[in-house]
């Protein structure tokens, strides 16, 4: 640990936001190294990077395993993540290690939330589908039939695995008119009552649906949760959106059930993997929107989760509480 005079050697995985950036420079106690580029930082430049370093400010998109910690040797005492998920972090190892992490929950709760309503608008009503055909010459005429989806006034439900991040989602939904919020996890939870969201069975809540929005974590229990089985209960007038994590879902066989009509459209701003390749099956589909993972992406979003990340760093460098550290 940092000796009076010593800086504490800190590596940051990616250029993040000037926000975090300048509260590590002021803080006076740290040497910064930092992986000066927007794209990932490849494996070998992150095992050499980390090397003696006491602090690691990270991504959602680096994976952090027992190789990594490895590297970083034992000086390695804190990790914090720009992001709400950690299921790129190899916790079991990180614990054993007495490492503390930080991450940035509650921040972008909100920019979640309303990136969530414009997937599910988008992708119900069919929006990039229109802007496509106004491009391509497409648009002959106004027509009837033409474009028609499916809308949120008066459907019966709309539906959320699990209501965390789902109720600021279910708040933002309730003004367009839907009669029913389910919602279905482990447990009820009292915070429901605020937008009357209903605890139902997972089987209920997938077949009732005509909305259904995964805004869960990645966690052994809901890996590959939506899989045949799942999708084949849904009606075939459902949409479903995920913007949690992309391997909540089982891509081919959303695949299968979008393409054979099985359900109606999907929205997903997360995929496996990340970036989905162009030639995707997925990427074919006109009834599949992706998005590449912007959820939290506002400005002011971006800048407080970069804040937020480097005072976690700090807090757990200089033994202090951390503004929000993980329950190991
Ligand atoms: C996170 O922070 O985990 C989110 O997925 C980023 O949008």
């Amino acid at each position: 640990m940092q000796t009076v005079g010593k800086l504490m050697k800190i590596f940051v995985t990616r250029r993040i936001p000037p926000e975090g950036m300048k509260i590590l420079s002021a803080a006076g106690v740290c040497e910064v190294s930092l992986w000066d580029s927007d794209e990932p930082v490849p494996r070998s430049e992150l095992l050499k990077g980390v090397q003696g370093a006491h602090g690691l400010l990270c991504l959602l998109s680096d994976k952090i395993d027992a190789e990594v910690l490895d590297a970083a040797g034992p000086n390695l005492k804190v990790i914090s993540t720009l992001s709400v998920g950690f299921d790129h972090l190899a916790i079991d190892e990180i614990k054993k290690r007495g490492i503390r992490v930080g991450y940035t929950p509650d921040v972008l709760t909100d920019a979640t939330a309303e990136l969530t309503v414009a997937l599910l608008l988008a992708t119900a009503r069919r929006l990039p589908e229109g802007v496509e055909e106004v491009k391509n010459g497409g648009w002959s005429s106004w027509k009837p039939l033409w474009l028609c989806g499916y809308g949120l006034s008066g459907s019966t439900s709309v539906s959320g695995l699990c209501l965390c991040s789902g109720l600021a989602i279910a708040k933002r939904l309730l003004p367009f008119g839907v009669k029913r919020l389910l919602y279905s996890g482990r447990t009820a939870k009292s915070h429901a009552a605020e937008v009357n969201g209903e605890f139902v069975p997972l089987d209920t809540l997938v077949s009732d649906s005509d909305f259904i929005v995964v805004s869960c974590s990645l966690t052994p229990e809901t890996q590959g949760l939506c899989n045949k089985a799942f999708f084949s209960k849904m009606k075939n007038t459902a949409v479903f959106i995920n913007t949690s994590r992309g391997a909540v879902v089982n891509q081919e066989d959303l695949y299968e059930a979008l393409s054979s009509g099985q359900i109606a459209a999907a929205g997903l701003d997360v995929t496996t993997p990340e970036p989905l390749p162009t030639n995707h099956p997925l990427v074919t589909l006109k009834n599949c929107v992706v998005l590449p993972h912007i959820g939290s992406a506002t400005y002011s979003t971006r800048g407080i989760m970069s804040d937020l990340a480097a005072r976690n760093l700090l807090g757990g460098l200089q033994h202090r509480d951390m503004p929000s550290e993980l329950t190991l």
